[in-house]
């Protein structure tokens, strides 16, 4: 939620969501969306990545996490690697990328 949130905002967070309905946020995260999108104010000290499932079969592939990232760039925060699509028609276990890709980002995030 926000306030949890908000405890990290001068720190780093690694936002993971899948995508449903027509490119929108699964009814786990879209609160604290909609939360950060009114109330979050400007985070320039915050730094994030984002981890962002799909099906390229969609027409708003991996919609969520692309929303995510726009809305955390809105704020002024800054990303730390680059979004982390994974695409459910190419990768049934998204651990396959989604495991080496921490690895790396935590060196990213490691080097400061
Ligand atoms: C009802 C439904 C709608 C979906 N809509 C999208 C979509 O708009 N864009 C997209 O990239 N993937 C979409 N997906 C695919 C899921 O995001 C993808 O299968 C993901 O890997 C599911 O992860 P989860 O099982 O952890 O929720 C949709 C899946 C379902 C079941």
């Amino acid at each position: 939620d926000l306030s949890s949130w908000l405890a990290y905002r001068e720190q780093y967070v690694l936002v993971v969501t899948s995508t449903t309905g027509q490119g929108d946020l699964p009814d786990s995260i879209a609160p604290l969306f909609v939360a950060l999108r009114e109330k979050g104010g400007h985070q320039p000290a915050l730094r994030y990545g984002v981890i962002a499932l799909g099906d390229s079969s969609y027409t708003h592939f991996c919609g969520a996490g692309q929303q995510f990232d726009a809305l955390l760039q809105e704020m002024g925060a800054q990303r730390v690697g680059d979004l982390l699509q994974i695409d459910a028609t190419e990768c049934p276990e998204p651990e396959v990328l989604s495991c080496p890709w921490v690895e790396q980002w935590a060196g990213l995030v490691e080097a400061g």
